[in-house]
């Protein structure tokens, strides 16, 4: 069994971005711990960030096609308006699991919509990177 985690534009400057918002912990830490845990269950975790859209998409597709079980995807600040990352998700027969690690809801106006959740399997919200791993015990559990 293979997950895909993927992180979407900024999310690279993890521990250093706003930290007051997301944390101290780096990506780099975060793609270890869900490797670690994934090992764990016997299921490989294959990570991927990019800031650009068109990747983004292009990893959901190659998902898609490898029939991989499950995706744990923070799509940034496309969550809000990328019609065409909505659009791959709907395309892709592969349950995703929406991630935020701040409380979205809690902060600007703009971020209180997500174009994306009507088509994502569930979403997390506002738990810092626990987060993920709620959302690898979702997917583990469908
Ligand atoms: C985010 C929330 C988005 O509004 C923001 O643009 C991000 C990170 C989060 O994880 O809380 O880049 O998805």
């Amino acid at each position: 069994k293979k997950f895909l985690l993927l992180n979407g534009p900024n999310l690279n400057l993890l521990g250093q971005r706003e930290p007051g918002i997301y944390g101290s912990e780096t990506l780099e830490l975060l793609e270890n711990n869900m490797k670690h845990l994934g090992a764990s269950a016997e299921i490989e975790i294959d990570c991927f960030q990019s800031n650009h859209e068109g990747a983004l998409i292009d990893k959901l597709h190659d998902a898609g096609a490898q029939k991989i079980s499950g995706v744990i995807f923070n799509p940034g600040a496309f969550t809000h308006y990328s019609y065409a990352i909505r659009d791959a998700i709907a395309a892709i027969n592969v349950p995703v699991i929406e991630v935020h690690i701040s409380n979205v809801h809690a902060r600007e106006e703009f971020r209180h919509h997500s174009v994306i959740s009507a088509v994502t399997r569930g979403q997390i919200v506002g738990l810092g990177l626990k987060g993920y791993e709620l959302a690898f015990h979702a997917l583990k559990d469908l």
